[in-house]
This record gives C-alpha cells, sequence and structure tokens, in this order.
C-alpha cells in the first residue's frame, strides 16, 4: 500500500497541528500552525555566508540546511510547546528550488512523517507564498485576487478557491525580484539585492524616468526593459565621466519596478468584481510597495491583505498554511514524492 492510501480514511480535524519545513533556497524554516493559527516560525538562514560569493552557492546552501534542518525543526516544536507526537500532518517544499536544499527538508520530513505515522504534505513553494495571506487573516477565504512577486515568479491571479486559481496576467521574462536583484547587482550593492535597493532609495529620490511597464494590453508584466534602462544609465553615465546618484537610480528603478505591480493588482480587482487583493512573495516585503499597494486598494475600496514582511520571504509558516489546504482536500504524498527543481505556475498535481 502507498504511503497517502493508509490516510483515505483519516478522520480529519478541524483544527489540525502542522508542522511546515522549507528548505527550497538558503532558508532551512520550520513552522508549526494549529488550523490558521500560527503557533511558531523559526528561520535559520545561510544568507550572511552566501553574501560573500554574490548570491546562493547550492553546494553551500544543501550543506547548511543539513546542519540546521534538526535545530529548525525542533525549535519550532519547541516553540509551539507541542510535543512530535501531538502532529496531525508534515507539509514540505517539494518544489521549485535547488534540488539538493530541497532534498535536505524533503528527506527529513519523509522520514519524520513516517516516524510519526502522519500524512505527508508535499508543497509547491509559490503556493505557499500566496497561502501566506490565509495567516495574515485568518477570515479570508477566496475568491479574491493574488499578487505574486517573488525572485522567480510575478503574477496577478484570480484566487478561485482554496486550490484553483487562474492567472490573469504574468511576467513576459524576468521576474520583479530578479530585477531587483539585477539593478543591485549594476549598483554595486551585495546580495540580497531587494532588501538593499530599498535601503539605498530611501536616500534618493524618484527623478529618473525608467520605463515602467510592458505596453500591452493585460496584466502581464516585462522587467527586462526596465534592467537594461537601468544597466545603460549607470554605464552612460560612466562613460561619460559624469556624476550621478545611486540612491536616485535605486529609487528610481523601485517605483517602476513596483508602481505597476500595484496598479495591476488592483486594476484585475476590478476587473473581476473582487472587493480584496491578498499579496506574497519576497518582493511584497518592500515597504514602498507595500504602501502603494495599500493606497491602491483603498482609493478603489478594496481590502488589502498583506502578510507581514518575514512571511513575504521565504518561511515555513506559508508552507505550513498551505498545508492545511492541502489536508483539507486530502492531498496527500507518498513517500516516493521526488523533489522538484522546476514547478510551472498554475501546473495541477505533483509530478
Ligand atoms: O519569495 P522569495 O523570498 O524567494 C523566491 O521564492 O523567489 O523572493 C526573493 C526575492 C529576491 O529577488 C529578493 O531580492 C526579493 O525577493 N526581495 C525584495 C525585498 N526583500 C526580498 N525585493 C524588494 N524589496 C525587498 N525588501
Ligand atoms: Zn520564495
Amino acid at each position: 500500500m502507498e504511503y497517502a492510501e493508509r490516510f483515505a480514511g483519516l478522520k480529519l480535524k478541524e483544527e489540525p497541528l502542522i508542522l511546515g519545513i522549507e528548505s527550497s533556497c538558503d532558508e532551512t524554516a520550520a513552522a508549526v500552525v494549529r488550523g490558521r493559527k500560527l503557533l511558531s516560525n523559526v528561520i535559520l538562514s545561510s544568507a550572511a555566508e552566501q553574501a560573500k560569493y554574490g548570491g546562493v552557492v547550492p553546494e553551500i546552501a544543501s550543506r547548511a540546511h543539513t546542519d540546521a534542518i534538526d535545530a529548525a525543526v525542533h525549535g519550532a516544536l519547541e516553540q509551539a510547546g507541542i510535543e512530535k507526537k501531538e502532529l496531525d500532518a508534515v507539509a514540505v517544499t517539494y518544489g521549485a528550488g535547488l534540488l539538493g536544499a530541497l532534498l535536505v527538508g524533503l528527506s527529513f520530513a519523509k522520514s519524520f512523517a513516517y516516524s510519526l505515522g502522519v500524512p505527508l504534505i508535499a508543497v509547491d513553494h509559490i503556493r505557499g507564498h500566496m497561502a501566506a495571506a490565509y495567516l495574515a487573516d485568518p477570515l479570508l477565504e477566496p475568491p479574491f485576487v493574488t499578487l505574486l512577486a517573488s525572485g522567480g515568479h510575478t503574477a496577478v491571479l484570480y484566487t478561485k478557491s482554496y486550490t484553483e486559481f487562474e492567472i490573469l496576467g504574468s511576467t513576459r521574462d524576468d521576474a520583479a525580484g530578479e530585477a531587483f536583484d539585477k539593478a543591485a547587482r549594476v549598483l554595486g550593492l551585495p546580495y540580497p539585492g531587494g532588501p538593499n535597493i530599498e535601503r539605498l532609495a530611501r536616500e534618493g529620490r524618484a527623478c529618473i524616468e525608467f520605463p515602467k511597464m510592458f505596453k500591452g494590453n493585460g496584466f502581464d508584466f516585462s522587467y527586462s526593459g526596465l534592467k537594461t534602462a537601468v544597466i545603460n544609465y549607470c554605464h552612460n553615465k560612466e562613460q561619460k565621466g559624469e556624476e550621478y546618484s545611486r540612491a536616485d537610480v535605486a529609487a528610481s528603478f523601485q517605483s517602476a519596478a513596483c508602481d505597476v505591480l500595484a496598479e495591476r493588482a488592483v486594476a484585475a480587482a476590478e476587473r473581476c468584481g473582487c472587493k480584496t487583493v491578498a499579496a506574497g512573495g519576497g518582493v511584497i516585503a518592500n515597504g514602498y510597495l507595500r504602501e502603494k499597494l495599500q493606497r491602491a486598494c483603498a482609493a478603489k475600496g478594496i481590502r488589502c491583505v498583506l502578510p507581514e514582511k518575514k512571511y513575504c520571504t521565504d518561511n515555513a509558516a506559508m508552507i505550513a498554511s498551505e498545508g492545511l489546504v492541502r489536508y483539507r482536500a486530502r492531498d496527500f504524498a507518498d513517500l516516493s514524492v521526488n523533489a522538484c527543481a522546476h514547478i510551472p505556475l498554475g501546473r495541477k498535481g505533483k509530478q
């Protein structure tokens, strides 16, 4: 009998205790939820070590996860004040991400779930980012519009139900986070780029006209033109030996990159007749974008659900939150489930 089949007749609990595990990139994270209430959240990051190399080195990430996973999980159980035998399910990111990194969390989760005799739930990382909103507002219910902006994805989605969404628009080239990271590199800022651009932008003015968006119809995005414009602007100034303000470049880039996200999310909500916009992904941690989105929503009488910043960047609380959605849908995984480096946005099923 496959592992998931064991739980075919499982009596589901109203408020199950779910452990979430995340190890897709450079954060080793574990968290516990009871229903939609977050009980603990532990994040052990190798970002400081990665910063020495200007980005994430997969081998360093895998080794750091191996060193940290046990402490992260036990730390999360302790912080939640529960014993592992009380857990009702173990949810873990199976993709997308770095394969070696994913395998550490996935292997740990498989053996943990098996040893406790509870269901294993395989979570798509990006759906985890979207599910962070359910923790931010425990009363949030679909349908609503989701603005997703991370290092790998940028999209506006119509979240129809807990398990189904429709892509209204997505990026045609780079993701917003990727653009932040590339612009940061041009400005000589260290990894991770997003927060460093945000910091520098506070000292500057958004006075340089960078191209704001993809000129087509609909809700698609494009960031490659903006990235090239930033590169050209800096190189031009340097070649001519002209002084320029890096802080102004950062502020101008930030507003060009973020304004369009807020505008399109609100336009999508209006198009769908939704009174709520939720957001998720690392770029949503950006203070400028948060304010912009909140204001744009308020101006149209739309409710804006923003997870706290620490639940926008990678964490396991969001994985536990999506774990609850999957638990309620009885979407349990077998022990044969494998790590997956790429998962197209909106893919149904697991492999
Ligand atoms: O969601 P995330 O943590 O990982 C992925 O699943 O991709 O997103 C990481 C991305 C990076 O590109 C990072 O530069 C960006 O989110 N990011 C930010 C901020 N914090 C993280 N971008 C802009 N402002 C921030 N404060
Ligand atoms: Zn992420």
